[in-house]
Protein backbone atom coordinates (compact mmCIF):
# COMPACT_ATOMS: atom_id res chain seq x y z
CA UNK A 1 0.00 0.00 0.00
CA UNK A 2 1.48 3.68 -0.77
CA UNK A 3 2.69 5.14 2.76
CA UNK A 4 1.32 8.22 3.47
CA UNK A 5 2.72 11.02 6.03
CA UNK A 6 0.14 13.74 7.11
CA UNK A 7 3.52 16.00 8.52
CA UNK A 8 4.68 16.02 4.89
CA UNK A 9 1.66 17.27 3.27
CA UNK A 10 1.20 20.08 6.35
CA UNK A 11 5.13 21.27 5.91
CA UNK A 12 5.82 20.93 2.42
CA UNK A 13 4.09 24.25 1.36
CA UNK A 14 6.54 26.43 4.01
CA UNK A 15 9.83 24.44 3.35
CA UNK A 16 9.19 25.08 -0.74
CA UNK A 17 8.68 28.62 -0.07
CA UNK A 18 12.14 28.25 1.59
CA UNK A 19 13.53 26.45 -1.16
CA UNK A 20 12.37 28.56 -3.83
CA UNK A 21 14.48 31.06 -2.06
CA UNK A 22 17.51 29.46 -1.49
CA UNK A 23 17.51 27.08 -4.73
CA UNK A 24 16.66 29.78 -7.81
CA UNK A 25 19.51 28.09 -10.05
CA UNK A 26 19.12 24.41 -11.57
CA UNK A 27 21.07 22.08 -9.14
CA UNK A 28 21.18 18.69 -8.56
CA UNK A 29 19.72 17.61 -5.14
CA UNK A 30 20.30 14.18 -3.16
CA UNK A 31 17.69 14.04 -0.59
CA UNK A 32 18.65 11.80 2.66
CA UNK A 33 16.06 9.54 4.42
CA UNK A 34 13.36 10.41 1.41
CA UNK A 35 10.55 8.18 3.51
CA UNK A 36 7.17 8.28 1.91
CA UNK A 37 8.54 10.21 -1.26
CA UNK A 38 5.79 12.80 -0.75
CA UNK A 39 8.50 15.62 -0.33
CA UNK A 40 10.33 14.34 -3.31
CA UNK A 41 7.16 14.60 -5.67
CA UNK A 42 6.30 17.71 -4.38
CA UNK A 43 9.29 19.79 -4.88
CA UNK A 44 10.60 17.79 -8.35
CA UNK A 45 7.01 19.28 -9.62
CA UNK A 46 7.14 22.68 -8.01
CA UNK A 47 10.89 22.91 -8.62
CA UNK A 48 11.26 21.78 -12.53
CA UNK A 49 15.01 23.40 -12.10
CA UNK A 50 16.17 20.83 -10.05
CA UNK A 51 17.09 17.20 -10.53
CA UNK A 52 16.14 15.43 -7.23
CA UNK A 53 17.62 12.21 -6.31
CA UNK A 54 15.81 10.17 -3.96
CA UNK A 55 17.67 8.08 -1.48
CA UNK A 56 16.55 5.69 1.70
CA UNK A 57 17.49 2.51 3.57
CA UNK A 58 16.03 -0.16 1.67
CA UNK A 59 12.79 -1.00 2.92
CA UNK A 60 11.39 2.19 2.19
CA UNK A 61 12.23 1.63 -1.47
CA UNK A 62 8.37 -0.26 -2.56
CA UNK A 63 6.80 2.97 -0.85
CA UNK A 64 8.89 5.81 -2.74
CA UNK A 65 8.13 4.24 -5.89
CA UNK A 66 4.94 3.69 -5.27
CA UNK A 67 4.75 7.46 -5.23
CA UNK A 68 7.21 8.20 -8.01
CA UNK A 69 4.98 5.23 -9.90
CA UNK A 70 2.76 8.12 -10.20
CA UNK A 71 4.58 10.89 -12.19
CA UNK A 72 5.86 11.03 -15.14
CA UNK A 73 9.00 13.74 -13.48
CA UNK A 74 11.81 13.37 -15.58
CA UNK A 75 13.87 15.89 -12.96
CA UNK A 76 12.95 12.81 -10.25
CA UNK A 77 15.21 9.95 -9.74
CA UNK A 78 14.20 6.91 -7.96
CA UNK A 79 16.09 5.81 -4.85
CA UNK A 80 19.19 4.93 -4.02
CA UNK A 81 20.04 2.68 -1.04
CA UNK A 82 22.01 4.65 1.28
CA UNK A 83 21.93 4.07 4.95
CA UNK A 84 23.88 6.78 5.83
CA UNK A 85 25.70 4.61 7.82
CA UNK A 86 26.23 1.06 6.06
CA UNK A 87 25.60 1.84 2.44
CA UNK A 88 28.97 2.68 0.30
CA UNK A 89 27.52 6.41 -0.56
CA UNK A 90 27.29 7.60 -4.70
CA UNK A 91 30.88 8.63 -5.64
CA UNK A 92 29.80 11.89 -7.62
CA UNK A 93 29.46 14.92 -6.03
CA UNK A 94 26.02 17.09 -5.53
CA UNK A 95 24.93 20.76 -5.15
CA UNK A 96 22.26 20.42 -2.73
CA UNK A 97 21.92 17.79 0.40
CA UNK A 98 18.29 18.19 1.20
CA UNK A 99 16.82 16.33 4.66
CA UNK A 100 13.73 16.58 6.81
CA UNK A 101 12.48 14.74 10.35
CA UNK A 102 15.66 13.08 9.90
CA UNK A 103 18.18 13.75 12.16
CA UNK A 104 15.92 13.10 15.55
CA UNK A 105 15.54 9.65 14.20
CA UNK A 106 19.06 8.14 13.58
CA UNK A 107 20.82 7.66 16.12
CA UNK A 108 23.97 9.80 16.80
CA UNK A 109 26.53 7.76 15.33
CA UNK A 110 24.52 7.95 11.90
CA UNK A 111 23.98 11.77 12.00
CA UNK A 112 28.06 11.43 12.20
CA UNK A 113 28.25 9.85 9.69
CA UNK A 114 25.31 11.83 7.85
CA UNK A 115 27.76 14.95 8.09
CA UNK A 116 31.27 12.96 7.47
CA UNK A 117 30.24 11.61 4.47
CA UNK A 118 27.02 14.12 3.35
CA UNK A 119 29.85 17.07 3.19
CA UNK A 120 32.61 14.55 1.07
CA UNK A 121 29.15 14.24 -1.52
CA UNK A 122 28.58 17.92 -2.23
CA UNK A 123 30.36 20.52 -4.26
CA UNK A 124 32.46 23.42 -2.62
CA UNK A 125 29.66 25.89 -2.45
CA UNK A 126 26.98 23.37 -2.30
CA UNK A 127 24.09 23.71 0.67
CA UNK A 128 23.39 21.21 3.23
CA UNK A 129 19.38 21.96 3.92
CA UNK A 130 17.72 20.50 7.37
CA UNK A 131 14.47 20.54 8.24
CA UNK A 132 12.99 19.28 11.51
CA UNK A 133 12.88 20.04 15.29
CA UNK A 134 16.47 21.15 17.16
CA UNK A 135 16.89 22.19 20.86
CA UNK A 136 19.00 25.13 21.45
CA UNK A 137 21.22 24.99 24.47
CA UNK A 138 20.07 21.87 25.89
CA UNK A 139 16.10 23.21 25.23
CA UNK A 140 13.67 22.24 23.66
CA UNK A 141 11.69 25.42 22.27
CA UNK A 142 8.30 24.00 23.25
CA UNK A 143 6.13 21.47 25.23
CA UNK A 144 5.07 20.09 22.05
CA UNK A 145 8.64 19.50 21.16
CA UNK A 146 9.82 17.95 24.64
CA UNK A 147 6.63 15.81 24.65
CA UNK A 148 7.69 14.50 21.05
CA UNK A 149 11.24 13.97 21.96
CA UNK A 150 10.17 11.95 25.55
CA UNK A 151 7.66 9.54 22.31
CA UNK A 152 10.40 9.43 20.28
CA UNK A 153 12.59 8.12 23.45
CA UNK A 154 10.24 5.48 24.21
CA UNK A 155 10.27 3.94 21.08
CA UNK A 156 14.00 4.09 20.52
CA UNK A 157 16.09 5.63 23.25
CA UNK A 158 18.79 6.83 21.15
CA UNK A 159 16.99 8.62 19.20
CA UNK A 160 15.79 12.11 19.61
CA UNK A 161 15.93 15.78 19.19
CA UNK A 162 19.47 16.88 18.80
CA UNK A 163 20.32 20.01 19.84
CA UNK A 164 21.41 22.57 17.36
CA UNK A 165 24.97 23.22 18.91
CA UNK A 166 26.49 19.64 18.61
CA UNK A 167 24.99 19.95 15.11
CA UNK A 168 26.60 22.76 14.11
CA UNK A 169 30.51 21.52 16.25
CA UNK A 170 29.79 18.23 13.09
CA UNK A 171 29.38 20.98 10.78
CA UNK A 172 32.46 22.62 11.53
CA UNK A 173 34.65 19.52 11.42
CA UNK A 174 33.39 19.20 8.33
CA UNK A 175 34.28 22.35 6.40
CA UNK A 176 30.51 23.71 6.64
CA UNK A 177 29.20 27.21 7.62
CA UNK A 178 25.38 27.86 8.80
CA UNK A 179 24.23 30.34 6.34
CA UNK A 180 20.74 30.69 7.68
CA UNK A 181 18.71 29.27 10.58
CA UNK A 182 15.11 29.76 9.78
CA UNK A 183 12.32 29.57 11.79
CA UNK A 184 8.89 27.25 10.85
CA UNK A 185 5.49 26.96 11.75
CA UNK A 186 5.23 24.14 14.65
CA UNK A 187 8.71 24.90 16.13
CA UNK A 188 10.60 23.38 13.27
CA UNK A 189 13.60 24.56 11.46
CA UNK A 190 15.33 24.89 8.63
CA UNK A 191 18.69 25.05 9.17
CA UNK A 192 21.17 25.85 5.99
CA UNK A 193 24.98 25.38 6.36
CA UNK A 194 27.27 25.77 3.21
CA UNK A 195 30.14 23.99 2.24
CA UNK A 196 33.53 25.75 2.53
C1 LIG B 1 10.44 10.48 10.11
S1 LIG B 1 11.07 9.79 8.61
C2 LIG B 1 11.18 11.24 7.60
C3 LIG B 1 10.92 10.92 6.17
C4 LIG B 1 10.74 12.13 5.24
N1 LIG B 1 11.99 12.81 5.03
C5 LIG B 1 9.69 13.08 5.76
O1 LIG B 1 9.98 14.27 5.94
O2 LIG B 1 8.56 12.62 5.95
C6 LIG B 1 12.76 9.42 9.04
C7 LIG B 1 13.59 8.94 7.89
O3 LIG B 1 14.94 8.77 8.35
C8 LIG B 1 15.47 7.67 7.67
N2 LIG B 1 16.64 7.13 8.35
C9 LIG B 1 16.75 6.74 9.63
N3 LIG B 1 17.97 6.23 9.87
C10 LIG B 1 18.66 6.31 8.70
C11 LIG B 1 19.97 5.94 8.29
N4 LIG B 1 20.82 5.37 9.13
N5 LIG B 1 20.32 6.18 7.01
C12 LIG B 1 19.46 6.77 6.15
N6 LIG B 1 18.21 7.14 6.48
C13 LIG B 1 17.80 6.88 7.73
C14 LIG B 1 14.33 6.68 7.64
O4 LIG B 1 14.59 5.65 6.74
C15 LIG B 1 13.17 7.59 7.30
O5 LIG B 1 13.01 7.74 5.91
Amino acid sequence: MKPYSSSCDQNKGTILTVLEAVLPDSAEVLEIGTGTGQHAVYFAEKLPHLIWQTSDQIQYHEGIKLWLGETTLSNLLPPLALNVSTDVWPSKQYDVLYSANVTHIMHWDNVVDLFTQGAKCLKPGGQFIFYGPFNYSGQYTSQGNMQFDKHLKTGDPLSGIRDFDDLAKLATENGLTLVNDYEMPANNRILLWRKL
